[in-house]
This record gives C-alpha cells, structure tokens and sequence, in this order.
C-alpha cells in the first residue's frame, strides 16, 4: 500500500512548489492523479514503462486499451507523431488545449505499452493551468487515463479519484470539480475524412465547422481503431434505465414497476414535467442546460451508488451538441 495524498492546488495561482514535488513523483515513476478540464486524469511518464504498467495495474485496465498521450505544447509532437496531418493542424489551431483527442501515426519513441501494439498513438493538449505545469515540470508527455477504476464513471472530483485508487497512488493534485465533466473527444486524423471515435466534450457539429464532414465510427471498423470504447464503462454499479425526456408517463410507470418489484430505486430528471412527479432521498433533478447537466451527471451517478440504490432511473437529453455525448454515456451505462 501507498500513501495517498491529496494535494489542494488552485487553478488561479498555482503553487510552483506542489507542481514540483508532483512532477517529481512522476519523474520516480510514481503516479499522480492531476485535474483537466473534462475528467481527472490518472498520470505517469510516458517514457517510464514501469510507470505506464502500473496504471494499467490500479485501473484493472484491459492491456489492449490504449493511453492519451498529455502534452503542453505542439513542439511535444515531434518525439511522439510521426507525421501531422493538415486538417489535425487545422483542429489542433482551434481547439487545443481543449477537450479534443487527437489520434495519429506514432514514432517509434512510443512504447507498445501506450499504444496497445497500435501504430498510432492519441494526443490531447488539456485545457488545465495545473495539468499544463505538470507536463512543463516533467518536460515530457504525461499518459493520462481517466483516474478511475476501468468501468466505472469517471471521476470529476479528487475524493472521486481517491475512492478508486486510495493506496495504489501517490498523489492526488485538487483543483476542484472539473467544469465539462465527460471525457474528450477522440478523432481519428489518420483518415479522410477524419472519423470520431468517441464523442466528448468538444461537439461534432464544432468539429465540422472547422474541418468539414466527419465520420462517426458506426462503419463496424471501431474495434481495430478504438479498443477503449468496446469495453463497459461509465456505469455505476446500480443498474441505469433510460427513459425519453419529457415524457412523464414512461417514467412513472417505469418508477412504478420497479418499486413493485421491491427495489431501491433512484432517478436523475432534468425536464419539470418528471421533476413535478416525484421527491424524496435518491431523486435528483439537474439542470436542463445541457452544459451543466454533463458537468454533473458522473457524480450523481456515484452519489446513488454510495447511497446503494438498486436502479437509477435517468431521464434521457436531446441528442445534439453535448446531448449526443451524454446519451452515448447513458446509452453505455444503460447497457451494463
Ligand atoms: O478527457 C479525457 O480524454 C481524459 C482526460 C484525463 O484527458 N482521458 C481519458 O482517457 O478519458 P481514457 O484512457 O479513459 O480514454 C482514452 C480513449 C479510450 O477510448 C481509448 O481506447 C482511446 O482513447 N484511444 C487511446 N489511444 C488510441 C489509439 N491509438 N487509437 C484509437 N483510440 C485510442
Ligand atoms: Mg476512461
């Protein structure tokens, strides 16, 4: 067992002697879980492969799910790609640091562990001052899972990251909930046109404002591309029904059945029409603003599971913008 600390660290002024003794960890080989602006991730030197193994081992993460590679600036790039594509210089310009994962052809320089035996390897610029000085303390590139334990939410607070990892970990930098509070969003560039592997906090419909029509990858050919997304996630350990929103009918008679079947049941409702239904200990109503809503849906799902509800009955949002990367979480979850 570790020690784990948690380590406070505003966003606003950074403390240069927590970063140091963080990047120091890292440089030991040790990890460090460190805030971004979608989800926390889970941190190791990408050139130390002890370092990168262990996060596979406190994840439990399958080994042929590949890493994001975290970087500071586009000089980074030159050790890690091997080669830039246009429209990947046209989205980095745009939106990095951003919540945007950009997947290319590797250099040798990268390591089997990181990239599953891919020949590419995932890039992302975060959008965070204390992940930023953490990568710039290092001077390398950081891999940076989502630091929590492979299938369940990921987390967007440090006490979320602490009630996976506590004692498998070294450190845990804090900085508060992470305000987009879903994952990035991973685009193929290898290809044109590019293809979204997984949707994320930037939108689609952004995307293509920039570089013109993506796909999506419905082609059956996401196994070889994206192995991550294949695997179970996001889901809590209570079971997740999914109901359309505003439609107040299928939820309460869904709410019904399950409590005539003696289950513990819970809820998260956005719309006032299912709000108005109900009240109670494991009812939670979130804001309809679809922004808010992502920020804050991993942790309600946490917060019903500590609280042991058997089913999470969640009120669906519509499916653009944000809403098409909260329903592909919910659609995942729902799946379990
Ligand atoms: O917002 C995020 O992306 C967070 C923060 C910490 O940056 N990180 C994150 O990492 O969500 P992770 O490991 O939980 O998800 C990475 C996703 C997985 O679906 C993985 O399969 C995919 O990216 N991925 C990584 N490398 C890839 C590659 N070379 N080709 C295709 N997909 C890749
Ligand atoms: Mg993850």
């Amino acid at each position: 067992m570790t020690e784990t600390k948690i380590l406070p660290v505003s966003p606003e002024a950074l403390d240069a002697e927590i970063i140091t003794q963080a990047a120091d960890v890292l440089r030991r080989g040790g990890l460090v879980a460190f805030p971004t602006e979608t989800v926390y991730g889970l941190g190791a030197d990408v050139l130390n492969l002890e370092a990168v193994k262990k996060v596979f081992d406190v994840k439990g993460r399958p080994p042929d799910n590949p890493l994001i590679v975290h970087v500071a600036g586009t000089k980074q790039l030159d050790d890690i790609v091997d080669e830039i594509p246009d429209k990947a210089k046209t989205l980095g310009e745009a939106f990095w640091p951003g919540p945007l994962t950009l997947v290319m052809k590797r250099t040798i320089l990268v390591s089997d562990l990181v990239t599953a035996g891919l020949d590419t390897v995932a890039v992302r610029m975060p959008d965070h001052p204390v992940a930023l000085a953490l990568i710039r303390a290092l001077g390398e590139g950081i891999v940076g899972p989502s630091a929590n334990l492979s299938g369940k939410p990921s987390p967007t607070t440090a006490q979320h990251v602490y009630d996976d990892l506590r004692g498998q970990i070294e450190v845990i930098l804090d900085s508060g909930q992470t305000t987009i509070g879903m994952e990035s969003t991973v685009v193929d560039v290898t290809v044109d046109p590019p293809v979204i592997l997984r949707l994320g906090g930037l939108t689609r419909e952004r995307i293509e404002e920039v570089i013109g029509p993506v796909e999506t990858d419905s082609t059956g050919d996401r196994s070889r591309r994206s192995p991550g997304t294949l695997h179970r996630h996001y889901a809590p350990k209570a079971q997740v029904l999914l109901v359309r929103h505003g439609d107040p009918a299928a939820f309460a008679a869904l709410l019904q059945d399950q409590r005539q079947a003696g289950r513990k049941v819970g809820s998260i409702v956005h719309s006032a029409l299912l709000a108005k239904l109900e009240s109670g200990e494991f009812y939670r109503v979130l804001p309809s603003s679809i922004d808010i809503f992502a920020r804050h849906l991993f942790r309600t799902l946490r917060e019903l599971d500590a609280m042991r509800v058997e089913v999470i009955v969640v009120e669906g949002v519509e499916e653009d913008g944000l809403g098409a990367t909260v329903m592909d979480r919910l659609r995942r979850a729902s799946q379990g």
